[in-house]
């Protein structure tokens, strides 16, 4: 099968095929099914692969208002009525206490182990019920319903599941692989613009970090995309799909390829952190300047050459995502060895040694921690006077 799809893709054709990915884990094998209009026929769709076990919603108040409705009727069309689980909406119901509270209702509506646990909703949505069904019971099978195109292409993906505490963001989780990833790109008509975009930078991650072929395909078509093309949609969403897949496939527990998936992130975690996680900068467009920042650092380190960074910059640009921290608001009081010092701070930093994604050409990540810390200053210190 991906011979052929390779095939298609190399041309640039969009069909309507790329619909279905297998993701190869062994045991916790699944499938992530893309397909706009998807959800009026969940209900069918589940009770083909899983039969008709107790189904429970996870959802939060601004999804349910959209989409809500529409899911519960594809269930009770095969007889089955779910229990529907509301959260509040945001960043900060990732939280102990909401996943108390969730347990805490699928204990007291008598779940067992063959019960099924829906996340119908963006990233926060997908981590907290994740986390929530890789404890309940010792685990029960959790099916991602992603509403957001970050959560589309990237967090229902690879089995990351979690919350946030007081130390820090995504602190306490675990490694939990869903059964099931149903995709409906129609639940994208109601997301906000700003959250739109935010998403598509992770899409152009992949193209940048795997896949020269696709970022030629996005610079044609990431307008499409962008606009609510149908076709356009699903193909940026199963090829991202695909190649977090390859690379989770070859390193479900992020030993270390799995790392490349963080382009732009060691910069962008930096901007979140700086910015306060209060909704001020989506992670999104923190990921989008810390690319623009990383392909600058592989440019300034002779790894890239000048014509690929001034290309690769140059369609960040003009999609319209940010490409320097004074976009920000309120950054005009931040300054470079701020930024360095949650650097050093971040999770994933062993020894205080800083670790980066960069790329040698578009389409090729690589890892390394042979960084001088003066050439990073000086591409934060550019990107801070909107240089970049
Ligand atoms: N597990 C992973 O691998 C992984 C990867 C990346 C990010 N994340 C996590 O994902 C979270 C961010 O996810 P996100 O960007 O999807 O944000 P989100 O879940 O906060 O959703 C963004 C906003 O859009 C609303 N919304 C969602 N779908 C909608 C729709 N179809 N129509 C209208 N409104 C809608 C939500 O209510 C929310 O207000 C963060 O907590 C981050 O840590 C996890
Ligand atoms: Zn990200």
């Amino acid at each position: 099968m991906f011979g052929r799809l390779l095939l298609l893709e190399t041309v640039g054709v969009v069909v309507n095929e790329h619909n279905k990915l297998r993701i190869n884990l062994k045991e916790n094998s699944y499938d992530i099914i893309i397909e706009h209009g998807l959800l009026s026929n969940l209900g069918a769709l589940i009770s083909e692969k899983f039969g008709k076990p107790k189904i429970f919603i996870v959802t939060d108040n601004n999804i349910s208002v959209h989409w809500l409705e529409q899911t519960i009727e594809s269930f009770s069309a095969q007889g089955v009525s779910p229990k529907v689980l509301e959260v509040p909406v945001g960043e900060s119901t990732k939280s102990f206490i909401n996943l108390e509270k969730i347990i805490d209702q699928l204990l007291e509506s008598k779940v067992d182990r063959n019960s099924l646990l829906i996340a119908l909703g963006g990233g926060v949505i997908g981590d907290l019920t994740g986390f929530a069904g890789a404890v309940t019971l010792r685990g029960i099978k959790v099916i991602q319903v992603p509403t957001t195109l970050l959560s589309q292409v990237d967090s229902s993906v690879g089995g990351k599941t979690g919350i946030n505490v007081r130390q820090g963001k995504n602190l306490v989780g675990s490694f939990y692989q869903p059964s099931l990833v149903a995709v409906d790109t129609q639940v994208l008509k109601t997301l906000p613009q700003r959250q739109l975009f935010a998403g598509y930078a992770e899409v152009v991650k992949y193209g940048l970090i795997k896949d020269c072929s696709f970022f030629e395909w996005l610079e044609l078509n990431g307008k499409k995309v962008l606009e609510g093309d149908k076709l356009a949609q699903q193909f940026a969403i199963f090829t991202s799909c695909r190649i977090k897949a390859e690379i989770v496939e070859a390193d479900e527990k992020e030993q270390n390829l799995r790392a490349i998936l963080n382009f732009g992130h060691t910069f962008g975690h930096a901007l979140e952190v700086e910015a306060g996680y209060d909704g001020n900068l989506l992670h999104g467009e923190a990921v989008s300047i810390g690319m623009v920042m990383a392909i600058e650092l592989s440019k300034n380190l002779g790894h890239l050459s000048g014509q690929d960074a001034g290309r690769a910059i140059e369609y960040i640009r003009s999609i319209g995502l940010p490409t320097n921290i004074n976009s920000i608001e309120g950054s005009t009081s931040w300054n470079p060895d701020g930024l360095i010092q949650h650097m050093q701070h971040d999770k994933k930093v062993s020894n205080g040694q800083l670790r980066f994604v960069l790329i040698k050409g578009i389409g090729e990540a690589y890892l390394t921690a042979d960084v001088e810390k003066k050439q990073v200053y000086n591409v934060i210190e550019k990107s801070l006077s909107g240089d970049l």
